[in-house]
């Protein structure tokens, strides 16, 4: 934090990105905003654009389009640049052509000197969170991929709307890969301290189908209207939340595991406590057996998929 006003640099002002700095900007939650992208025409216009609301927003925000030289004293840089998934495309097929990128920005922004926190949004987010680790030498707790945080947030407002109560009720956890593999934690859902699996008698398929829904749920979107972004730019917004003011929050994020879960030299969502310092400490959830299977297949996949690129 430089001159004690937090500084968030947004690297990648495309759909997600310019959703993000919206977001940030609406809920007042940081001093500065330096927009960067190869785009500059359309990150200025942003910039303008964002600029022209800041009479509606509830703080002000110092909001330009800027370079890798102002992430030297920014508190985060946010990675949303990238290619995203296209309608058949998986997450994970986008992992060659998104560590290209990668590595060149995440030089630049090291280059700069900063020494802040990242926070990885672009797909596939655990393994482009374990590329920004690698790459900017960075502590692990300091990198941080959004992780499950969405697929949470979809699936407490799934199991919301079925049970007829307001999401913020309902506590229950996505964890795993950001993607085809991540898994409901059912053992550990409850609504207002009620364990969700003993409240139910008959609709255990009616459970599944809610998990199945969170899980496709960007596909749908996708082929709806072409891509993501307003769920995942909250749920950015909602971890900068957690870091700038020292939170201590527990979110499911992705991050790095060294031996929790029983798995090591991973990123990979599971709930953790947040705070200015990044990830303060990982959540062990004592899951019953078949969610340690599907946590275990979820991590293996991510492992064999990122191996060729590292190993
Ligand atoms: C989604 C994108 C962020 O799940 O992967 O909507």
């Amino acid at each position: 934090m430089a001159n004690n006003v937090n500084r968030v640099a947004l690297i990648g002002t495309g759909f997600v990105g310019s959703s993000y700095a919206f977001a940030l900007l609406n809920q007042g939650v940081t001093e500065e905003l330096v927009l960067i992208d190869l785009n500059k025409e359309k990150s200025e216009g942003d910039a303008m654009d964002l600029n022209h609301g800041l009479a509606f927003a509830p703080s002000s925000t110092k909001i330009w389009y800027g370079s890798y030289d102002d992430c030297k004293t920014a508190d985060l840089v946010v990675l949303c640049a990238g290619a995203n998934q296209k309608p058949g495309e998986t997450r994970l097929d986008l992992v060659a052509k998104n560590l290209k990128i990668f590595k060149a920005i995440v030089t630049d922004v090291m280059e700069s000197g900063f020494d802040g926190i990242f926070i990885v949004a672009t797909n596939p987010v655990d393994i482009l969170s374990y590329a920004v680790w690698k790459y900017s030498g960075l502590p692990q707790s300091r990198v941080i991929g959004s992780g499950t945080i969405l697929d949470t947030a979809r699936f407490r407002y799934l199991i919301g709307e079925h049970f007829k109560v307001d999401t913020r009720n309902v506590h229950a956890y996505i964890i795993g890969e950001h993607g085809d593999t991540e898994l409901p934690v059912w053992s550990h859902a409850d609504i207002g301290g009620l364990p969700i699996l003993d409240s139910i008698t008959d609709e255990k398929e009616k459970l599944d189908e809610i998990f199945v829904n969170v899980r496709d749920a960007a596909y749908h979107i996708i082929n709806r209207k072409g891509a993501t972004y307003y769920g995942i730019a909250m749920g950015l917004v909602r971890l900068t939340k957690a870091i700038l003011q020292n939170e201590n929050s527990i979110l499911t994020v992705s991050c790095y595991l060294a031996g929790e879960y029983g798995e090591d030299d991973v990123y990979i969502g599971v709930p953790a406590i947040v705070n200015r310092n990044g990830v303060h400490k990982v959540i062990e959830l004592r899951l019953n057996e078949q969610e340690k299977k599907q946590f275990a297949h979820s991590a293996s996949v991510l492992k064999e998929t990122m191996d060729p690129f590292f190993k």
